[in-house]
């Protein structure tokens, strides 16, 4: 994990950034596509998908488990029928909680998984009973010792054919992990209180072409018809749908920095609700829906259509301080995501007005707003649910010292404390007025494909540098 800051030129509220920005495929999607590949009896090709730290680790572990991995331009194969081992690397697993989607294939193929206590970002605890409570239902054991799980399932002979499972609360990890360990079995899992993401229908889809039978996925109760042990087939390539959070995150920073910028390869449909809450605030935003082009696994949205589009910040020439503020309360989809949560907030800190901001899925999710706070913005930690913010505010260098940082860092520099909260910042730093060090561009670069040669793709001056010792 290197060490690795952004310096960044603030634009002081000049809206320079112009241009086009292609998103590119989900990375909450293709973590679980690269997963799914135990499930095949030969190798598959995944397309579109986000050349970003994560997948790196994903397919790191896949090769430690014996796996053929093979990454080419935004594209891997991987085949899976030279896996052994179904030990999940613990120490790859501990930086990357997505990891744990991996026990749901390997114990749908080989009836046994290890694990440890999932890792990933440090937004609040992140368990795992409702895995658990699942494999449970599902017949499995589950040992634990020191930290590490070794789950069970009982040959497929013995598992049972009609299974219920409800989820206490909506997990996308958990709905995920379940589906596909009922994908092979000996009969019918049924899950209710699903989380509905779209990352989870564009991998169902992939599968259901290739042998699967998954449904009502995209819905709160998904039916798996478990294949009775037949492996998947890879009659087509997958293809990852659009990151919805890269193209929210950008469109965000264009309503805070560009007159015009497109924001090219996206799905308008996943981003609804943010569309209408930053139109509804003043920013004038185009949506076009073009036709997806060429064989691609499309994942159709509620109306059944199919598409994929762009979306343009045109003639934004208003300072931001004329957009109106608003409240926002994360939700699971088609909630607000709360992947966008630290990039909205920082958006209200420009805004004229009061707003109120109310996390509900992950407690933890407040860390950036210190350094938020030493730039000079107006907020107001009401406790780990609830921020309030007036705005505007001016973010500036000079507001900082050389303040103690939380992690004992001194030094006035700001910090990524998640990857989307490390986007947060650097449009923090962008908006600002001043030459801005953000650390742990490590988590950044988790997440965000090539962020500071898309930014200054854009026109602005970002560079990344090697932390300077006395600001680690
Ligand atoms: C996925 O995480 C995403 N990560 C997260 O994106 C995203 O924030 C999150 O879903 C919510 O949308 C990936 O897909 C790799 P959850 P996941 O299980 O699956 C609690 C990013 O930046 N919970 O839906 O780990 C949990 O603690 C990342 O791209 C239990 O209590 O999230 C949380 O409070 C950050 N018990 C809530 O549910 C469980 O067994 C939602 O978690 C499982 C989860």
């Amino acid at each position: 994990m290197n060490k690795e800051s952004f310096v960044i030129e603030g634009l002081a509220g000049r809206k320079s950034l112009k241009g086009t920005v292609k998103i590119a495929g989900a990375k909450n999607a293709a973590l679980k596509a690269m997963a799914a590949a135990v499930l095949f009896d030969a190798p598959v090709q995944l397309n579109n998908i986000p050349d970003t730290e994560d997948v790196h680790v994903m397919s790191e572990i896949l090769e430690k488990l014996g796996a053929q991995v093979v990454w080419k331009q935004n594209a891997l194969t991987i085949d899976p029928t030279s896996i052994t081992s179904t030990i999940i690397d613990p120490k790859l697993a501990s930086v990357m909680r997505a990891s744990v989607v991996l026990t749901g294939p390997l114990l749908a193929r080989f009836s046994k998984a290890s694990f440890p206590a999932p890792g990933g970002c440090v937004i609040g605890a992140r368990p795992i009973d409702q895995f658990i409570k699942g494999y449970e239902e599902m017949g499995a054991t589950i040992s634990e010792a020191d930290c590490n799980y070794t789950i069970e399932m009982p040959d497929i002979r013995y598992q049972r054919t009609e299974i219920r499972i409800h989820f206490d609360k909506k997990t996308v990890g958990g709905t995920e992990t379940l589906m596909m360990a009922a994908v092979l079995g000996n009969g019918t899992v049924t899950l209710t209180n699903c989380a509905m993401e779209p990352e989870i229908v564009n991998v169902a889809e992939w599968l259901n072409e290739c042998g699967a039978n998954i449904q009502g996925v995209g819905t709160e109760t998904i039916t798996i018809i478990g294949t009775r042990g037949k492996l998947l087939s890879p009659k087509q390539p997958y293809v990852a749908i659009p990151d919805r959070i890269e193209a929210g995150s950008y469109l965000i920073l264009g309503a805070l920095c560009a007159e015009n910028l497109t924001i090219e390869d996206c799905r308008p449909d996943h981003l609804a609700l943010l569309i209408d809450m930053l139109t509804n605030s003043g920013v004038p935003i185009e949506i076009s829906n073009h036709e997806a082009s060429g064989a691609s696994i499309k994942s159709a949205d509620q109306s059944g259509q199919i598409i994929n589009g762009s979306l343009t910040i045109k003639g934004n020439t208003k300072p931001n301080s004329a957009f109106k503020s608003f409240d926002v309360i994360t939700k699971e989809y088609p909630g607000f995501p709360t992947d966008l949560q630290a990039q909205i907030v920082t958006y209200l800190t420009q805004v004229a007005g009061k707003s109120v901001v109310t996390e509900n899925i992950f407690e933890g999710r407040f860390k950036y707003v210190s350094d938020l706070q030493r730039m000079g913005a107006k907020l107001e930690l009401k406790d780990s649910k609830e921020v309030q913010i007036v705005g505007p505010t001016e973010l500036l260098k000079e507001h900082m010292d050389s303040h103690q940082h939380e992690n004992g860092d001194v030094g006035p520099h700001l910090n990524a404390h998640d990857i989307r909260a490390g986007f947060a910042i650097v449009m923090a730093a962008l908006v600002g007025k001043g030459t801005f060090t953000v650390n742990n561009t490590y988590l950044i670069d988790r997440g965000y494909e090539k962020l500071e040669e898309r930014l200054t793709a854009l026109g602005a001056n970002v560079k990344r540098t090697k932390t300077d010792v006395q600001s680690i």
